[in-house]
């Protein structure tokens, strides 16, 4: 592939190479000295048209513990507030020849557009409500980590499926990796035809709890909604809030994850966002060593 787009793109074996080549670069991280030349000379730009701490950050680290040299961009501080459309934005950005594009755009389809105009790799870091690639890899490897694979386990998904790119790449990248998948909200964020994608549906957290190996939960993406959303926030968090006494309902070894930035007590209660189920900074821990490996594998450093 030249570029990383989404993880519909990708076979099982794909998604394997990736998350086994982040685990040698989870290593790397790790260390005290972190720094490898591996992408020396090479230069990645992240452009981030779009708010981002996780994604962007970890980008940054990632080309950075590998040598390259990365240039952050974000869309408030661009030309595009003077006018500049993303096309001739993109075409100015390969006339400096870069190696690597990274792009997040409120805008689904935009790092398609990028891929199709320009010669660099083009990497998704989230478009619009459509796919976040490198957010489902992160959690497919924080998974994988924890319980030894991704074959056969009960994958619980919950809260605002149809504003989530995040619930899309991971029902796309775990159904490929034959995992047993669940999602769970109310009616108003959850797509008509959702089961086409090899998935249950609930509309009842307890009983979509049920027997679940892994819990993930999702924030309402209110700068998504159209409306007014329904059911409100507080309607929300009553009857879709993963607490204490709901979590009983999944196995005991359950992981609870959530790919942030969390709403406390809206779609998670503090206590088990911090406790000892959450997998939650591991997910972003695992997300600098996914991120190298992408880099690494697009850019060719692979002979
Ligand atoms: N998970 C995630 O994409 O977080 P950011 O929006 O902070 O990058």
């Amino acid at each position: 592939h030249k570029d990383v787009l989404g993880i519909k793109d990708l076979s099982a074996e794909e998604i394997t190479l990736i998350l086994d080549t982040a685990e040698s670069f989870l290593e790397v991280s790790m260390r005290d000295i972190k720094k490898v030349p591996t992408l020396r000379g090479k230069t990645v730009i992240n452009f981030f048209v779009e708010a981002s701490t996780r994604t962007r950050t970890s980008f940054e680290i990632a080309g950075k513990r590998l040598s390259a040299d990365t240039i952050n961009i974000s869309g408030s501080t661009s030309s595009l507030v003077k006018g500049e459309t993303l096309a001739d934005t993109a075409r100015n950005l390969e006339a400096m020849n870069p190696d690597v594009i990274v792009i997040r755009h409120s805008c689904a389809g935009a790092p398609h557009m990028l891929a199709r105009l320009v010669r660099q790799s083009i990497i998704n870091a989230g478009d619009g409500a459509h796919e976040h690639p490198t957010q489902a890899l992160l959690d497919m490897m924080t998974i994988r980590n924890r319980k030894g694979t991704l074959a056969g386990l009960n994958v619980t998904i919950v809260g605002d499926i149809a504003h989530s790119r995040v619930a899309r790449s991971n029902i796309y990248g775990l159904n490929k990796m034959g995992a047993h998948l669940t999602v769970a909200g109310p009616a108003t964020m959850i797509p008509r035809d959702i089961r086409k994608l090899g998935v249950k549906v609930s509309f009842h957290l307890e009983e979509a709890l049920q027997n679940a190996d892994v819990v993930m939960m999702l924030r309402i993406q209110t700068e998504r909604e159209q409306l007014n959303i329904f059911p409100s926030l507080r309607e929300y968090s009553a009857f879709y809030c993963l607490n204490r006494e709901n979590l009983k309902k999944a196995k005991e070894d359950v992981l609870v994850m959530h790919p942030g930035p969390v709403n406390r007590g809206v779609e998670i209660s503090p206590e088990i966002a911090d406790g000892t189920h959450s997998v939650i900074l591991e997910q972003v821990t695992n997300g600098v060593a996914v991120r190298m490996a992408l880099l690494y594998l697009l850019t060719g450093a692979v002979e």
